[in-house]
């Protein structure tokens, strides 16, 4: 049995509910700041609660910590728990910055922890089939890889939520950090290393730092082309997608984040349909790699890689043209 802590229970108290759900792992511990609401999580799904990270830590029986904070606190919680010998999940993005990202995977890699980040959409089947079969060449000579969406948020979601969202230094960007994130690392998964991308943000109607509209055109090391859509100034949330094609066919998959998905190409469908995912969230995939030895879908340095072409299309949109994507930091 795994025994989890979850830190931070805004978007923390679903996955804390999921870990209570998940077979192989037990909830130990719940964190937050406002003990009242600490309180409440704890009571609702029978475990420890508290506001004191440093007590919860201390716990033998917490072997993994889910970081469920702002943005820019994740690796600065992540190397607490590591340096106390914890596994760490991060949630999405990793952290606003590589330099903090940095920290944390070295932190993890001393420690001797695993490290692994929470993007839910590469456990949607549908996603992991594209993955897949991209990697075996089945859509052959990949062309290009497009990912979109139209979301709607308030000013009240910036305004009244805690003061961080919208911000560089917690929320690391706006709607392609934010929202968008899990579609970069789709893109991402989907399509392999970015060698330039050009990128263009604007700040259209919201009160807030960072953009809310945000477009980028993508050059990939294989050949490829990509392009990046997101914003969160439409009246209503519509759509969330990603569309990949190859010589050989192409997937539209409308909704991201359940799959929902049009395949084109002679029989491809039927051989995407054949692949089997075995995980389905993040704590099956933990429980899974310290049970079973598996490999995380998403380690700390395949997490990074989001936040590096965060910072790149940042660069992008600064300094008005293209630039060259930065390497990673194995290379
Ligand atoms: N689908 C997803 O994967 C998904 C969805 C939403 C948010 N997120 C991510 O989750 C993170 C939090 O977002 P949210 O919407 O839950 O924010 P939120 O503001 O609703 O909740 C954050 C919680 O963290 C607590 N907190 C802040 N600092 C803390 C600290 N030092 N120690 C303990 N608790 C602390 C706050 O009191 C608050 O309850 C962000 O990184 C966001 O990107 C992921």
């Amino acid at each position: 049995m795994v025994g989890f802590a979850v830190v931070g229970l805004g978007m923390g108290r679903g996955r804390a509910r999921l870990v209570s759900e998940t077979g192989g792992a037990e909830l130990v511990a719940v964190v937050d700041l406002n003990a009242e609401l600490a309180r409440e999580v704890g009571e609702e799904l029978g475990c420890h609660w508290s506001a004191d990270l440093g007590e919860v830590l201390g716990r033998h029986d917490v072997d993994a910590v889910l970081v469920m904070t702002p943005s820019g606190l994740h690796a600065k919680i992540g190397i607490q728990a590591v340096e106390a010998g914890k596994h760490v999940v991060t949630t999405k993005p990793m952290d606003v910055t590589v330099a903090a990202c940095d920290r944390l995977i070295a932190a993890a890699d001393t420690a001797g922890v695993k490290l692994a980040v929470d993007y839910q959409s590469r456990y949607v089947d549908t996603n992991f089939r594209v993955a897949t079969a991209l990697r075996q060449g089945w859509l052959g000579k990949p062309i290009l890889g497009e990912v979109r969406f139209k979301w709607f948020r308030s000013g009240d979601y910036f305004e009244h939520s805690g003061g961080w969202r919208g911000t560089w230094a917690m929320d690391g960007g706006g709607s392609l950090a934010n929202q968008g994130s899990h579609l970069l690392d789709l893109l991402l998964w989907f399509m392999g290393e970015p060698s330039r991308v050009y990128a263009e943000t604007d700040i259209a109607n919201h009160d807030i730092e960072t953009e809310d509209l945000g477009m980028a055109i993508l050059n990939f090391t294989s050949g490829a082309k990509g392009t990046i859509l997101g914003t969160t100034t439409f009246p209503e949330s519509v759509y969330f997608s990603a569309e990949v094609h190859g010589t050989e066919g192409g997937v539209i998959i409308e909704a991201a984040l359940d799959g929902t998905s049009r395949v084109f190409g002679e029989g491809l469908a039927e051989r995407l349909n054949a692949i089997e995912n075995p995980l389905h969230n993040i704590v099956e995939d933990v429980v899974s790699c310290l049970d079973q030895g598996t490999e995380l879908r998403v380690d700390g340095r395949e997490g990074r890689r989001t936040v590096a072409l965060l910072e790149d299309l940042y660069r992008s949109s600064r300094e008005g043209r293209p630039v060259d994507c930065r390497r990673s930091s194995d290379d």
